[in-house]
């Protein structure tokens, strides 16, 4: 009795019990061109200095960060699969498959990690075409129209939901 009195007084730091969160950064088709790729609607910002701050804010947030590139929908589904059990939270933007890939949606279902979807520009003052998203009921939430920040935005939304996830359990 005195023993398990005395564990359950122990304040346990779940988050310490396990290695650091790690948050996985999907940049899909023609996202490599960013700073030269149509700059009124992208910005100027290229997907290397993306990346770069991105994960140095991970840094300052404890979260180890990945980031991984392709034009290819195949690649990406095959990045996604790994991700099962070893990502806590997925930050995609899809760019064009956005508005097509069933395959990339069916990716995030049978891996189970949440999800935050990210958009450079706001989708809804485009092409009617770019309204639709094949992700956008399976995503945690979206993120659109902030340009660059919107990864920023995103890295700390993925951050509070790791934290509630250590939190609550
Ligand atoms: C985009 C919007 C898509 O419609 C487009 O095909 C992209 C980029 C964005 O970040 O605003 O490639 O996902």
């Amino acid at each position: 009795m005195a023993t398990r009195e005395k564990h359950s007084n122990v304040k346990v730091n779940r988050r310490s019990l396990r290695s650091k969160a790690t948050v996985l950064v999907i940049h899909g088709p023609n996202l490599n061109l960013l700073g030269t790729r149509e700059p009124e609607v992208y910005g100027r910002t290229t997907l290397a200095e993306i990346d770069r701050q991105v994960i140095e804010l991970g840094r300052e947030l404890k979260v180890e960060v990945e980031v991984f590139q392709s034009n290819s929908e195949g690649e990406i589904v095959d990045r996604i699969q790994q991700a099962r059990g070893r990502i806590d939270v997925l930050i995609i933007n899809p760019a064009a498959y956005t508005h097509t890939s069933i395959a990339i949606r069916d990716a995030i279902s049978a891996t189970e990690v949440p999800t935050i979807e990210v958009h450079l520009s706001n989708v809804y003052k485009r092409e009617a075409f770019r309204h639709h998203s094949t992700i956008a009921d399976i995503a945690e939430g979206r993120i659109m129209g902030f340009g660059a920040d919107g990864y920023l935005l995103a890295l700390r939304a993925a951050n509070s939901l790791i934290v509630a996830k250590v939190e609550n359990g």
